[in-house]
């Protein structure tokens, strides 16, 4: 991939890294850095770090790494040439033509999109066909409308391979249908279509191109929904049903379900603010993407014991997130499709009824933990009051929790001050076991970026300190490289990046670890990125610098000792200077 240094360097200096992460992070400052919850993993105490001096992110929980575009992949999911062209955009820039035009990646992306884009064409117009009888009757029994039916593109897979010949006569080849998981290749060798007699629900992104399917049998039978496997364009933990529709809210809530019918039966009764993840539970790039759009939740999860575990587990994703969540109970009902069902004309304004007395997430960790006890005894009253400070204890927000004690000190006539007491330990303690968590996972020593290390460890972790000294002091380039030349790096890997980073020095480019995408992997970048952080947080000394320089002379004379095969050039003249002038 061929982006000019120009362009990357204009795309860089007009998405300041602290603006682009801000837009996805609640970013705090903290001297000459950032800091703030990391998007990529759970945690309550920040060690997600914004450097403006390298315009690079870094974690020290999970040591995700790297620069802007890379942090923009990661959040966005998308692939390289499109987050450069998500960043372009929102600086007002014009791609370079012809640089995307052949990647093959974004080819075949597109192709998958026309795939599916023919094959949702394609199930709808079975579902009114004549083969697509029973399959409409299906869905109008279930109670949708024609309008339902067309505003979500449902279809039919018919039990045929007819859709295989239709895409074929589009131009589609066998590999292509493959990749899209539209098809799939039976036992006897020939292409045969993923979906067999089922109902078929498109699933869109934001763009609203059809990305995958989800097929319901129209009985019993397993498995009941068949879902796309995860292609080019399609990750199931990282997208969210009807998020293409309910996005374009005013008002930022969305509610939340569990399944397809779910949805359309909400949005049919006129909650267009409905979305359901994809048959997994909620992972933190949902919660993320659910962030971008709304600042409240509410939880509708089935009503079964699934559910209720599901709930549980939604609430602290969604409420570490930053989100606020409520949750919302059906009553006598399953879930909001059979609610709906059950209610006829009724249900939409009994839903909204519901809805409007969903309760606070805390709310309801109370109620369930109430009815677990037996109040009425001292000891089920002090286990009660016990476990509800654990709850309380887990908002940020000391108005938040100020309320709740004094709900509960009502509820109890107990003092309020006790139950402060008590919850300022909690707190104290579970800052305490999250920071030792969260800190002390060591970057894996077992990495296959550079694998010379484990052998030369002393000597790499010398290496990795003067690279990130080097990054972040770039004027101090001609005094390392009067110390210290490439041919004295003891591992090939930080060799490539040092002569890299003080090569682009020597030609007066900068160094910000934008550029380091041109020549080095993305695996490659986010370690890079993690040991420059790691070192830059240590903060920098000449005295360490030299230190440093001084104990990779020797190991690297060791290396040459030891394996002679494997000297360069370089090497062997340095071998000669030095028996010169020891006098062998
Ligand atoms: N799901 C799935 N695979 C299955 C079962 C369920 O992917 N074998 C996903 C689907 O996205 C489904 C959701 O989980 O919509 C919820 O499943 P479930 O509660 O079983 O289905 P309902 O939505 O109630 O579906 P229906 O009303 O059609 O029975
Ligand atoms: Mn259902």
């Amino acid at each position: 991939m061929a982006l000019s240094d120009e362009f990357l360097q204009e795309l860089k200096s007009r998405n300041d890294i602290v603006e682009v992460v801000s837009q996805y992070v609640n970013l705090q400052r903290a001297g000459r850095l950032y800091k703030g919850r990391c998007p990529f993993h759970h945690e309550k105490t920040p060690s997600f770090c914004v450097y403006p001096d390298t315009q690079s992110v870094y974690c020290f929980g999970c040591h995700v790494g790297g620069e802007v575009i890379y942090f923009i992949r990661k959040i966005e999911n998308l692939d390289y040439i499109d987050a450069v062209k998500f960043l372009a955009k929102r600086a007002g820039m014009d791609m370079p033509e012809d640089n995307f035009q052949n990647n093959d990646n974004a080819v075949r992306q597109r192709r998958i999109y026309e795939i599916n884009r023919e094959t949702a064409r394609f199930f709808h117009q079975s579902l009114t066909s004549f083969s697509g009888t029973e399959a409409l009757a299906y869905l109008r029994g279930r109670g949708l409308s024609n309008k339902t039916i067309r505003h979500f593109g449902l279809g039919y897979a018919p039990n045929s391979f007819r859709l295989i010949d239709y895409l074929k006569s589009k131009g589609f080849k066998d590999e292509e249908l493959l990749q899209a998981n539209v098809a799939h290749m039976s036992k006897k060798g020939y292409l045969a279509s993923r979906f067999f007699n089922r109902v078929m629900f498109p699933i869109m992104d934001l763009r609203g191109n059809v990305i995958a399917f989800g097929g319901r049998i129209m009985g019993d039978g397993k498995p009941k929904y068949l879902n796309t496997a995860d292609t080019p364009v399609f990750s199931k933990s990282h997208q969210l049903f009807a998020l293409n529709f309910a996005k374009n809210q005013s008002a930022r809530t969305l509610i939340l379900s569990e399944g397809y019918m779910d949805v359309i039966a909400l949005h049919q009764a006129g909650f267009t603010n409905t979305i359901a993840t994809l048959g997994t539970s909620l992972t933190q790039q949902q919660a993320n993407l659910i962030h971008r759009y709304a600042d409240e939740v509410v939880i509708c999860y089935d009503s079964d014991n699934a559910g209720i575990t599901a709930t549980e587990r939604a609430i602290t994703i969604l409420r570490n997130t930053g989100l606020k969540v409520r949750v919302l109970t059906i009553p006598g009902a399953k879930d909001p499709d059979e609610f709906m069902k059950s209610h006829g004309d009724k249900g939409p304004s009994l839903f909204k009824v519901i809805l409007e007395q969903s309760v606070m997430d805390i709310d309801y960790r109370l109620e369930k933990l109430y009815d677990k006890y037996d109040t009425s005894t001292t000891q089920g009253k002090i286990d009660y009051l016990t476990q509800a400070m654990h709850i309380i204890s887990i908002s940020d927000n000391p108005i938040e929790r100020n309320l709740f004690m004094a709900k509960l000190s009502e509820k109890f006539d107990m003092e309020k001050s006790s139950m402060e007491e008590s919850i300022a330990k909690i707190r104290r303690q579970e800052k305490f076991r999250t920071l030792r968590n969260e800190k002390s996972q060591p970057l894996s020593e077992n990495n296959t970026v550079n694998p010379e290390k484990k052998a030369n460890h002393l000597g790499a972790v010398a290496e990795e300190y003067i690279i990130a000294y080097l990054i972040c002091n770039p004027e101090m380039c001609q005094y390392i490289n009067s110390k210290i030349r490439e041919a004295d790096f003891v591992t090939t890997f930080n060799r490539k990046v040092f002569t890299f980073i003080s090569g682009r020095i020597n030609e007066g480019k900068s160094v910000e670890l934008v550029f380091l995408s041109q020549q080095f992997s993305e695996e490659e970048v986010a370690y890079i990125t993690a040991y420059v952080s790691e070192n830059a947080r240590k903060s920098f000394s000449r005295e360490e610098l030299d230190n440093c320089i001084n104990v990779l002379k020797k190991e690297s004379s060791v290396k040459i000792r030891k394996n002679p095969s494997e000297l360069v050039d370089e090497d062997l003249r340095k071998i000669y200077h030095n028996r010169r002038k020891n006098g062998v």
